[in-house]
């Protein structure tokens, strides 16, 4: 079942149109990733999926209900959480403040406190630190505790805008490994990155943007081979 339908979807900074009316879906329980060069909209795509921009046309739907113009609050009381481009933690609040920030949409005490204990348990490093200041934490440790806050939601959906920007291969390498657990533990995936190989590793699916538009689409292991992407994306 498809949990998120993007139907003919415009997006504008006023005269110029960044999205250019695309279409995509994410079935229940997949790694979806959107792949693209600077500029291509990529980012712009998941704001307007998440309410934090409006889509100029087209339609959004998540499980089954209009979310065009519901506002991003609500979209993430409703289970689809966002991890930013450049992770966004608020640096002058400790890493448990930040996590707490990501419940701020949930009334249930206990709920929330069980959600972080499970938080803690796949971030032991979050845990450790829990009382430092984010902005003092390292790069990867800050995209750690940028997906614990989302998660913090309890999403039935994250969408993650370059997780493994600006970290050693070392980093990146357990950052996607996190992905794919995170998504074994039932959470559907929409993950837009620079490292293509990567993310076509590990997606089921994937669409390519290219300056607003969708040019091409299918199966990630499929996508892999194919000459087009390997030379734009893959060539290292
Ligand atoms: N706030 C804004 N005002 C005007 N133009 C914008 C704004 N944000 C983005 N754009 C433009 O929209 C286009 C798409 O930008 P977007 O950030 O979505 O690209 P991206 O695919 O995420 O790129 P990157 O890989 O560099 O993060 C670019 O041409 C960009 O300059
Ligand atoms: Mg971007």
């Amino acid at each position: 079942m498809s949990i998120l339908k993007v139907t003919d979807m415009t997006v504008n900074y006023g005269v110029i149109q960044a999205v250019k009316g695309i279409s995509f879906e994410v079935e229940q329980g997949e790694i979806v990733a959107l792949i693209g060069a600077n500029g291509a909209g990529k980012t712009t795509t998941l704001h307007t999926v998440t309410g934090m921009i409006p889509a100029k046309s087209g339609s959004i739907q998540f499980y089954g209900t209009d979310i065009t113009k519901v506002p991003a609050h609500r979209i993430v009381s409703m289970g689809l959480a966002h991890v930013p481009e450049g992770r966004r933690v608020f640096a002058q609040l400790t890493v448990l403040e930040n996590l707490k920030m990501g419940a701020y949409t949930r009334k249930d005490k206990d709920g929330i406190e069980k959600s972080l204990e499970e938080i803690y348990k796949r971030f032991p490093r979050l845990e450790e630190r829990k009382s430092q200041l984010a902005g003092t934490l390292s790069g990867g440790e800050q995209q750690m505790l940028a997906m614990g806050r989302a998660l913090m939601s309890k999403p039935k959906m994250i969408v993650m805008d370059e997780p493994s920007m600006g970290l050693s291969p070392l980093y990146v390498s357990e950052i996607f490994k996190i992905i794919q657990d995170i998504n074994e533990s039932g959470t559907t995936v929409l993950l837009v990155e620079q490292n293509a190989k990567k993310a076509l590793s590990i997606a089921n699916k994937a669409y390519v943007l290219e300056t607003g538009n969708i040019v091409l689409s299918g199966d990630a292991k499929e996508l892999m081979n194919d000459d087009s992407v390997k030379k734009a994306y893959l060539s290292e």
